[in-house]
């Protein structure tokens, strides 16, 4: 894929997100955090995939692919007023039906196309399916591991001030309550993410989040994650309780080894 595509794509994300300028501040917050979020996920793949020595041309796919991958929220938000996926309100549907709704692909070599609609299917599973193309796993990779990335410098920002500047979207509508699911600290035990099922309070949420790092396959993820201090920031807005405690040392050991 060649750089004119992207930028051309790159326009059109822009007029698109602009047309859902808000009067409502907290829903224009998270328009905008949507956007922002985009484009440091793009900055991300760039940082990720150079570090690994990724083509140029695949480079500007998994641009493409880092740009509409929550494409879908624009539409969640204002329409459903959630970001929490569910049988009606799913952000990977949404943003699927907007990408063929505009054509925003259609210039694009079948083969391109394909894989940035597999890299927006796949952004968010927690268990990939099996794939046998090394190319197609290792940008789906790069894209999982870019959003994870931001998503986990957008939380652990949001959890350490949340009392000022309150979101109730980011809080998925869970209620924050004492208590952590059994499932999800035997996952997190056991150096396994989470699966987002298991979680009920927002508690769990936080520590689901923090898990992704059991599934982070870049030398490059592990050091953003680490020189950040994203997980020890969100341990910090947990309650200390010695299963927490015990999570939180098992994720930081794991997360030095990686580096
Ligand atoms: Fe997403
Ligand atoms: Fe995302």
């Amino acid at each position: 894929m060649i750089e004119e595509s992207y930028n051309k794509i790159s326009t059109w994300y822009d007029s698109y997100a602009s047309e859902f300028f808000c009067e409502d501040d907290e829903i224009q917050i998270n328009i905008d955090l949507i956007k922002t979020h985009a484009s440091r996920v793009v900055e991300n793949v760039r940082e990720l995939g150079s570090s690994i020595d990724v083509e140029e041309s695949d480079l500007f796919l998994l641009q493409t692919a880092a740009l509409l991958h929550d494409v879908g929220r624009f539409v969640q938000l204002v329409e459903h007023g959630t970001y929490a996926d569910n049988e009606e309100s799913n952000h990977i549907q949404i943003g699927l039906d907007v990408i063929e709704a505009h054509n925003v692909l259609n210039d694009l070599e079948e083969a391109d196309k394909a894989l940035i609609i597999d890299c927006v299917k796949m952004h968010d599973l927690n268990i990939l399916p099996k794939m046998s193309d090394e190319r197609s796993l290792a940008l789906i990779h790069l894209l999982r591991d870019a959003d994870r990335i931001d998503v986990l410098r957008i939380v652990s920002d949001y959890y350490t001030h949340k009392k000022v500047h309150p979101n109730r979207h980011l809080d998925m509508e869970l209620k924050d309550m004492p208590g952590i699911a059994k499932k999800i600290s035997k996952d997190i035990m056991a150096e396994k993410v989470a699966s987002r099922e298991d979680v009920e309070t927002l508690n769990d949420l936080k520590l689901f989040q923090m898990s992704w790092i059991f599934d982070m396959k870049y030398k490059r993820s592990f050091k953003m994650v680490s020189e950040k201090s994203y997980i020890k920031a969100i341990f910090e807005t947990l309650p200390k309780s010695d299963v927490v405690i015990d999570m939180y040392r098992n994720m930081k050991i794991f997360m030095e080894n990686q580096l």
